[in-house]
């Protein structure tokens, strides 16, 4: 059964509607070109989290999602906030992959207790980024893939936190390592990487840049008929139900049959 109506990202090719061209594109620079830098952009509920999923799921390399969204109504952004959710994303991963511990062990504010990954936060002890980032791109042999989604949000950092010098340094040296940095405040993504800022550290660098625009109302009109389709479907299979929950006051065989229908 389609699943278009699901508030969630989309996470499956079948799942997302049309976005061929994106979808593609995504592929291409991530992929096969490797760049170390992909900028996903679009309104905010234009589709570019499920762009960005179902692009992952196709390439089939490993990813970290960091997903920054959940920091929009904060007023800043700590070291503390990011490393944690880097811990959960990493901890992740190395649940998929139990190897990529023993790349991690040995990085100064990294601690492995039994298969957990733990992340120092505080003071001059905190794990640096560079340090981590050096680990993924010697573990991973395909190439890992970075996602900051709805990345205008680092603009927040504060605290002597900076993640451009990261991303400059992994763009000039890590060569498996490719990020995917989404934003719906194109501006404010613009103001956060400095591209264009002799002064700052991601200046000059070269990126894909794959640009979500609203669907048509052709599109509109398809997806809606594929929606509606979807709910006949469902309803269709809640009558299923109900008649078979009917006829189970009538006798347990006959409930069977009418579980059987549902499947059929
Ligand atoms: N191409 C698509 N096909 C099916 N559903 C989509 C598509 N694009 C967006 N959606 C749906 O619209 C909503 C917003 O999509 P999302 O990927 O979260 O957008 P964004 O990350 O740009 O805010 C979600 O419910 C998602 O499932
Ligand atoms: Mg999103």
């Amino acid at each position: 059964m389609e699943v278009l109506f699901d508030l969630r990202p989309k996470d499956t090719k079948s799942d997302l509607f049309d976005r061929e061209i994106e979808l593609s594109k995504v592929i291409e620079y991530v992929g096969r070109l490797g760049l170390p830098i992909t900028l996903v952009l679009g309104f905010r509920r234009v589709g570019k989290s499920s762009l960005i999923l179902v692009a992952i799921r196709e390439l089939g390399l490993p990813s970290i999602y960091i997903d920054l969204r959940k920091f929009e109504e904060r007023q800043y952004l700590s070291y503390r906030d990011f490393v944690l959710e880097l811990q959960r994303e990493v901890n992740n991963l190395t649940s998929r992959f139990p190897g990529l511990i023993d790349f991690l062990r040995n990085i100064s504010g990294v601690s492995i207790m039994g298969n957990q990954v733990l992340f120092s936060w505080k003071g001059s002890g905190r794990v640096s980024l560079a340090s981590l980032l050096d680990a993924l791109n010697d573990w991973a042999s395909n190439g890992v893939v970075i996602v900051f989604d709805e990345a205008q949000e680092l603009v927040k950092a504060r605290g002597g936190f900076n993640v451009l010098p990261v991303l400059a340094y992994a763009y000039d040296n890590l060569r498996r390592i490719r990020f995917i940095v989404s934003g719906s405040k194109m501006g404010l993504l613009y103001r956060f990487l400095r591209i264009r800022d002799p002064e700052s550290p991601l200046f000059g660098r070269a990126m894909g840049v794959v640009e979500l625009s609203p669907f048509t109302r052709d599109q509109a009109v398809e997806f809606l008929r594929r929606v509606s389709r979807s709910w006949v479907l469902s309803l269709g299979i809640l009558m299923l139900c109900m008649r078979g929950l009917a006829a189970s006051q009538v006798g347990s065989r006959t409930l069977a049959l009418g579980t059987m229908n549902i499947g059929t």
